[in-house]
């Protein structure tokens, strides 16, 4: 191949795929390398835009490092991660819709009985998180692992704010027999995704918000079963239509109801008002 043009680039790339002994690398480098000449044949940029891109490119990768990983939050701003997870997760009709994990799960969150609290500082509306894990047919599954995270009523994980507590607002809860969850914590605000970073500047040069609706993430897992990563979106949220990162599943929106009742609220250990949320998941068997 010695002359390499507009024409010819194409082929001549592909060809060098030609001693790829790996059938699976092969058949997904000529898919990006097919994809990303009709990008460049389609925008025709400048070299300085190109810079622009490799510059941009440079930069998230240099933000990356064991607690923030930029790429993934790229991937979520452009709808990617949830397209993978929607190929990855067609589950049979009934079972819980997942959605994204997002950056801030910590894994070794404090095992805690039903009925506990994950809010360690109280700070926030108190409110009561229940429900069942149940299987395709409604029956409830023993032994179930919730693992509960969500950021605080101003919109931070403990990990982004100094002043919470370690390990504030994160949970592990199995269920008994009768498959039933019940938790205290509060309720859960919408928040930014992280914006001091590259993909930040990207979503405000695309004219984007940086927020999320609120929601409680979980991880739900019982032997057996296809374990799903999910949240509890709050109804009535303003970012539920346009969530940063495309994360919001009808199914997942639950009332959070404000509920004025004293008896109640010392029963359960909360102060009153509260508010209240219940909904189950159902886990498809373990293919
Ligand atoms: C989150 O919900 O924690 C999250 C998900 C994706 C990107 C950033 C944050
Ligand atoms: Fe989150």
């Amino acid at each position: 191949m010695r002359d390499f043009n507009e024409d010819t680039a194409t082929t001549a790339v592909l060809e060098r795929l030609s001693g790829c002994e790996d059938p699976r690398l092969k058949e997904i480098m000529t898919s990006v390398i097919t994809h990303l000449h009709a990008v460049i044949r389609e925008v025709g940029p400048t070299p300085e835009e190109w810079m622009t891109a490799i510059r941009f490119l440079t930069e998230t990768g240099r933000i990356c490092d064991d607690k923030r990983q930029e790429f993934i939050l790229l991937s979520d701003t452009l709808g990617v991660s949830m397209l993978v997870d929607a190929i990855n997760h067609r589950k049979p009709s009934g079972a819980t819709e997942s959605t994204v994990l997002g950056p801030f799960h910590v894994a070794g969150a404090p095992k805690k009985k039903m009925g506990d609290t994950i809010s360690l500082d109280g700070k926030g509306d108190p409110t009561w998180v229940s429900g069942r894990v149940v299987d395709l047919d409604g029956k409830p599954i023993g032994g179930a692992i919730l693992d509960v995270w969500q950021s605080s009523s101003e919109g931070a994980y403990d990990v982004q704010d100094p002043t919470q507590p370690a390990m504030n607002l994160r949970g592990l809860f199995t269920t008994g027999p009768d498959g039933r969850f019940f938790f205290r914590t509060v309720k859960p605000s919408s928040y930014p995704i992280p914006t001091d970073g590259p993909v930040g500047r990207m979503l405000t040069a695309l004219g984007r918000h940086p927020m999320r609706p609120a929601h409680i993430h979980f991880i739900v897992g019982a032997p057996g079963f296809e374990p799903v990563t999910t949240h509890m979106f709050v109804d009535g949220d303003a970012y539920l239509d346009s969530d940063a990162v495309f994360g919001v599943k009808g199914s997942l929106v639950v009332p959070f109801a404000k509920t004025d009742d004293e008896k109640k609220a010392k029963e359960l250990g909360l102060r009153n008002p509260f508010y209240a949320a219940e909904h189950d998941f159902a886990l498809a068997r373990a293919r």
